[in-house]
Formats: C-alpha cells, structure tokens, sequence
C-alpha cells in the first residue's frame, strides 16, 4: 500500500497520441508536477551524439547515463524544460533526428535502468502527472491513475505535423507518418519495458476526440480516483 497524500498519475502512449498537451494541461488543471520522462530519452540521445557515442552501444550508453546531470525546471508557459549538465536542452531535443535517437537509446537495459530511480524519484510523492511509454507498467505500477492514450497513425502524424509547422519547422507528412510508425513498432517491440498499456490503465482513443475533451475526461478521472 503506498501513502502518497495526492496521487500518481500515469499517462502512456505512442507517439503523438496528445500526451504532451493533455499532461500539461492535466497537470496545471489539478496545480501537479508534470514530469516528461521521453524528454530524459531524449536528452540521453542528444548527449550521447554529441559525444560522439553510438546510439547502438548499450554498455556504453549507460555508462553515460549514469553520469548525466539530468533536471526539470517549469517554463514561463508552464511546460517543463529540460536542463542537461546544466544547460536548458529543451529546443534541441525536440527534432525528428532526436527522436529517432531516444526511441533506439531507449531500448537498452542499461539506459532504462539508469533512468529508473530519477523517474522515482521525481514522483514519488506524488501530485505528479508523469507521461511516457513504461510508466503505468514498470516506473510505477502501483500510480493511482493509469491512462494509454492512443490514436490511429495518421491523426498522430497530422498532429505532429501542424506542431512543427507551429514551431515554424519544415515538415513532410508522409515522412512523419512512416516515422511514427516506425518508432511505435521500435518502442512496442522491444525486449524491455515494450510499450503497452498497463493491465489496469483505461485506454483513450483521442483519434476522433479534441484534446480539450481528453483533458476534460482526465481532470474528472483524476478527481473521481482521488475522492475529490
Ligand atoms: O515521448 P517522446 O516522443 O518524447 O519519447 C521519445 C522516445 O523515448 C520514445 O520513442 C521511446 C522512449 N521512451 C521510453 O522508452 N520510455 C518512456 N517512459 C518515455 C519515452
């Protein structure tokens, strides 16, 4: 039994199913900690490249881990921002390239579990909204709220396409599309920690629903789960 005063909240799913918005929202909604745990995958990734190490070198990858100073601090939008040794990473970790990165850094065992006791450490508490891939499954299994949100492959490309054509990036929606696809099969597929919904998550499908509805549909699950 665990005797967390507010509860953890659990948000899984591939890629582009909305859980970014929905987290955020969610989580300034019930005044939560939201905590992106794909954007630590994906710092890895970066650091990693940048020191020249292979994304294929598991052992390597998680000696690396290991040493990596990896934080969160909240952004003047209320989106968190990921800070790396020391220095504010969050816009160079949010390109396909990177992407591509954290979901093959992702599937090591020994980058998964140096990235363990942080996530744990982060939630434990609770009041925490933490979104990822494993989290329902394997970081905390016993979250009072368990959500996968999913949606059809071409919805999450169309939404990923429109967030960077947002952020004033050049995008291919065919391309995004096979890549998501691609990265769903990696990250469901892989030996460790797959991607799948937790026996006891409720499964959302955003694909004809607007995120606003989703955050709706969260705020009142929350709150029934927590009594309030
Ligand atoms: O959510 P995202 O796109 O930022 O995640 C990037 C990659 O990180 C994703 O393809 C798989 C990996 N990931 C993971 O394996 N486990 C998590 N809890 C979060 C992300």
């Amino acid at each position: 039994m665990t005797t967390r005063a507010r509860p953890v909240v659990a948000i899984d799913g591939p890629a582009g199913a909305g859980k970014s918005t929905c987290a955020l929202r969610l989580a300034q909604a019930l005044g939560f900690v939201l905590v992106d745990t794909g954007a630590l995958y994906r710092g890895v990734a970066l650091s990693a490249q940048e020191r020249g190490l292979e994304w294929t070198d598991g052992p390597a990858l998680g000696e690396h881990t290991r040493t990596l100073d990896l934080r969160f601090e909240t952004g003047v939008d209320g989106a968190p921002l990921l800070f790396v040794d020391g220095v504010d990473r969050s816009g160079d970790i949010r390109t396909q390239e990177i992407a591509r990165g954290a979901s093959t850094v992702s599937k090591h065992p020994e980058v998964r579990a140096a990235l363990l006791g942080l996530q744990r450490r982060l939630g434990e508490d609770g009041g925490v909204v933490l979104e990822g891939r494993d989290i329902g499954t394997v970081v905390f299994p016993d979250a009072e709220v368990k959500v996968f949100l999913t949606a059809g492959v071409e919805v999450r490309g169309k939404r990923r396409y429109d967030e960077l054509r947002a952020r004033g990036q050049d995008a291919d929606l065919a391309k995004i599309v096979s890549e998501i696809a691609e990265r769903d099969a990696q990250d469901a597929g892989r030996a460790v920690a797959p991607l799948r919904p937790a026996d006891d998550a409720i499964v959302l499908d955003s694909s004809a629903l607007q995120l606003e509805r989703v955050v709706e549909q969260l705020v009142a699950l929350v709150r029934q789960r927590s009594g309030g």
